[in-house]
């Protein structure tokens, strides 16, 4: 715990499901964890649900698809405590019709996934960037899916073979991973560590609660990766420890 008190996180979708978790196992291990949410309200309220139990939690405003959102965000963390030592690319989001055959999926969906789940986590990323190099060991955690895994999706048996209804959402997984292995190349001479991270088949709003694992099982490979310490990976893909094909 000591060695976790002195640092700052964010989480991005922290107000549910995943990143609301997250962020109390973050705090848990005595992290200041900032709870960031697009709507402040909720962020806020989330927020003061962990606080009630005692924990380091503070609510924050971000949209992760809104550019002065974002830019707000920095100022504020920059503002409170001049670096950030970990962010956690958590928001998401699924908007196609799984009825439809991967052909069928409108552009539209594909362009609203996208701007959630790619586009938003690079901004958001380049916009924290320079704050995270200001810590002594930064750490970046991509959530991505094992539904971006390209060497799984063309394996006949694989346990997501036949998971195919949303090919948008799939794609955007396997965007980010190769984000994450770009930016942990460019990061390899720093202190900073990237990863994406499989949080399993979870229980939350995202599946209508028809995921296998429970909530908290589903945020510890993001809190691992978060609180790695220097002989820690870079550039990887990782579910509870074990590595996953790209
Ligand atoms: N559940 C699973 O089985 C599973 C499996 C693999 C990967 N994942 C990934 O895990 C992450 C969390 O998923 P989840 O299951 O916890 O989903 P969830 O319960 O649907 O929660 C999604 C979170 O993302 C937030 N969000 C969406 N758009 C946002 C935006 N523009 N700005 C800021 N926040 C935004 C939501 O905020 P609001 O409350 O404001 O809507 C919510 O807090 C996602 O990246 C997802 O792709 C989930």
């Amino acid at each position: 715990m000591s060695q976790n008190t002195s640092k700052v996180a964010l989480v991005t979708g922290g107000t549910r499901g995943i990143g609301f978790e997250t962020v109390r196992q973050l705090a848990q291990a005595g992290v200041h964890t900032l709870l960031a949410g697009r709507d402040r309200s909720r962020a806020v309220e989330a927020a003061l649900k962990l606080q009630g139990d005692g924990l380091p939690v503070e609510a924050i405003a971000l949209d992760v698809t809104d550019t002065a959102s974002i830019a707000a965000a920095v100022q504020e963390v920059d503002r409170k405590f001049g670096r950030l030592d970990i962010l956690v690319n958590n928001a998401g989001i699924i908007v196609e019709d799984k009825t439809l055959a991967p052909s069928r999926q409108s552009v539209a969906a594909w362009r609203e996934t996208f701007q959630t789940n790619v586009f938003a986590v690079v901004e958001t990323t380049q916009a924290f960037l320079p704050l995270l190099r200001k810590s002594p060991a930064g750490r970046i955690v991509n959530v991505s899916s094992i539904l971006g895994s390209l060497t799984l999706h063309t394996q006949p048996g694989s346990p997501i073979y036949d998971f195919k209804s949303i090919p948008a959402y799939n794609a955007s997984k396997s965007a980010i991973n190769s984000y994450s292995v770009h930016l942990a190349y460019e990061l390899r001479d720093t202190p900073i560590k990237v990863n994406a991270v499989h949080p399993g088949y979870v229980k939350t709003d995202m599946n209508a609660g028809e995921g296998e694992i429970d909530v908290p099982t589903g945020a510890r490979t993001s809190v691992q990766m978060a609180l790695i310490d220097a002989d820690g990976p870079s550039g990887g893909f990782v579910y509870l420890g074990e590595t996953l094909p790209w």
